[in-house]
């Protein structure tokens, strides 16, 4: 069986209330008999919630020993220091374990350049956090040391119009064949329906998922299908 990493992206959403709320939803009865299951620890689940909650959640989530992991969704390119509205590594680190580098909403809002992705995944690595480095198809750069990718074809993201399973594992192919990298997710339009025809796909190593992962009970079913 292979290991599969089911990863949600809160992007700008959710309160401190919210998150409390949601975290009690998420672990309904289903999820935590399912979580129980020997078979099922081959899945990662990866919270990326804002930088407001990383610091709540990483204490909740060690209090009651949940089997959730903690993201960031992005990190500076610069070390600490002088950086006025920046998130650096070693800060993050103190909480999470991976970072999402690289989604296209970053590329195309904040002029994200590959230069620049390129820094943000030294500093990530310098600090032990796992970059999860976003690429909108299979000519999109992948810096040196990366070892999951997650590919979004744009107009899946947040379109409800999800790729084809067979496309996107063709993609997994090439970036898994042409850079060496050892795991691949898909992310565009994940639903609990959906999911399943993703993570059976040969290459396909997991998911990313936005919309669907800001509903707790949505995003227990696909964990659950996945
Ligand atoms: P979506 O977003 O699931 O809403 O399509 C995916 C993403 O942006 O990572």
């Amino acid at each position: 069986m292979k290991h599969l990493y089911i990863v949600a992206n809160w992007k700008a959403n959710k309160t401190s209330s919210e998150a409390h709320a949601w975290l009690i939803q998420f672990l309904n009865k289903d999820l935590i008999s399912y979580l129980h299951q020997s078979s099922h620890l081959k899945k990662t689940v990866i919270i990326c919630p804002p930088f407001t909650l990383l610091s709540e959640l990483s204490l909740l989530f060690s209090q009651y020993d949940l089997p959730l992991f903690l993201g960031a969704q992005n990190v500076s390119h610069f070390p600490e220091g002088p950086h006025t509205g920046e998130e650096s590594a070693v800060q993050l680190a103190e909480f999470a374990k991976y970072v999402i580098i690289g989604h296209s909403e970053r590329r195309e809002e904040f002029l994200e350049t590959d230069e620049l992705l390129l820094k943000k995944v030294h500093e990530a690595k310098r600090h032990m956090l796992i970059p999860i480095y976003c690429v909108r198809d299979e000519k999109d750069p992948i810096p040196e040391g990366v070892t999951i990718v997650a590919y979004e074809p744009k107009g899946a993201i947040g379109s409800g119009k999800a790729e084809l399973p067979s496309v996107a594992n063709s993609v997994a192919t090439n970036i898994k064949e042409n850079k060496q990298i050892p795991s691949v997710l898909y992310g565009g339009s994940v639903t609990p329906e959906n999911v399943h025809t993703y993570t059976s796909q040969s290459m396909i190593d997991g998911v990313l998922v936005g919309t669907a992962s800001l509903d707790p009970i949505l995003f227990s079913q696909i964990v659950i299908n996945a």
